[in-house]
């Protein structure tokens, strides 16, 4: 009887998940590791990410000095990084535009958009000298329908998905790919780890009304009729990751159950 072995998608592929302690990065690290990856998991505490087997990295994505030091022990580990997978985010708490204040816009703007772009440059650079890569960011159906956040939130995440098609338009010819996917409602701690890193445990009024309005629609509004597993996000993440996806870049691929039909 013959035996044959399974090769993942992601066979031997190096691939850096950054935000890989909780929800929908932990999912994509255990999916990537199933696929047969080297995974090197990147968060402010990787202790977070030790149900997957991994490389665990003490990183802020947005401070420039710690992601130079990340991304240069994941090189010295294994020698290069074929996948890169943007996950790390924080949401606004719903701060409507009349209650914003600098200090919630900039940590947001900070860690979703300013992050993913200085993880992006060295990992980048690291690619363009084999002309070979995927990168994976994640964005948000709040970038494409009102009520998914405050105002900070959803332009960071409109912010993340032009940067993608910028990066992929940029680097196309010199082969790498640059996708983002968009996830509806996604069952993970994402408020409270937001409130703790941002140390805002209270919605203000004006939040408080515009959660209530998106908390009343529910899945009301999502044909599927409930939110998304992690695992569901992490498996699209994966396929954009893979080279199933050969011929796809400079997309944002929505996963949110349908969502965003109507
Ligand atoms: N949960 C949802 O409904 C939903 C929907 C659409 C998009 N998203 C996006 O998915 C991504 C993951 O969210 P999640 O729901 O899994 O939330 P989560 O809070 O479970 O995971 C986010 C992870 O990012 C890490 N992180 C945050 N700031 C960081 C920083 N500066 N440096 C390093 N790590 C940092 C956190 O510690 C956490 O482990 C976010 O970008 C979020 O905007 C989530």
């Amino acid at each position: 009887m013959s035996t044959t072995t399974r090769v993942g998608r992601l066979q031997d592929k190096i691939v850096i998940v950054a935000g890989a302690s909780s929800g929908i990065g932990r999912a994509t690290a255990l999916v990537a590791h199933d696929e047969g990856a080297k995974v090197a998991l990147l968060d402010y505490d990787p202790q977070g990410a030790k149900a997957v087997d991994g490389l665990p990295i003490g990183c802020d994505v947005s401070n420039p000095d710690e992601v130079d030091r990340a991304v240069g022990e994941v090189i010295d580990r294994f020698g290069r990084v074929d996948i890169l997978i943007n996950v790390a985010g924080i949401n606004d708490k719903y701060t409507p535009i009349e209650e914003l204040n600098d200090r919630v816009w900039t940590r947001v703007f900070d860690i979703n958009v300013r992050g993913t772009a200085l993880m992006t440059k060295p990992v980048l650079e690291e690619m363009l000298t084999v002309e070979s890569g995927a990168i994976v960011n994640i964005s948000s159906t709040a970038s494409l329908v009102a009520g998914g956040g405050g105002v900070a939130y959803t332009a960071s995440k409109g912010a993340v998905s032009s940067m993608t098609g910028e990066i992929a338009f940029e680097v196309g010819g010199r082969g790498i790919r640059v996708n983002a996917v968009a996830p509806g409602i996604t069952t993970t701690n994402f408020r409270a780890n937001s409130s703790a890193i941002l140390d805002l445990h209270e919605l203000t009024p004006g939040a408080q009304r515009m959660f209530d309005r998106a908390a009343g629609a529910a899945f009301g509004n999502v044909p599927l009729g409930r939110g998304a597993e992690p695992s569901e996000i992490a498996k699209a993440v994966v396929f954009l990751a893979s080279d199933e996806a050969s011929y796809i870049t400079g997309s944002v691929m929505v996963v949110d159950g349908g969502r965003t039909i109507h």
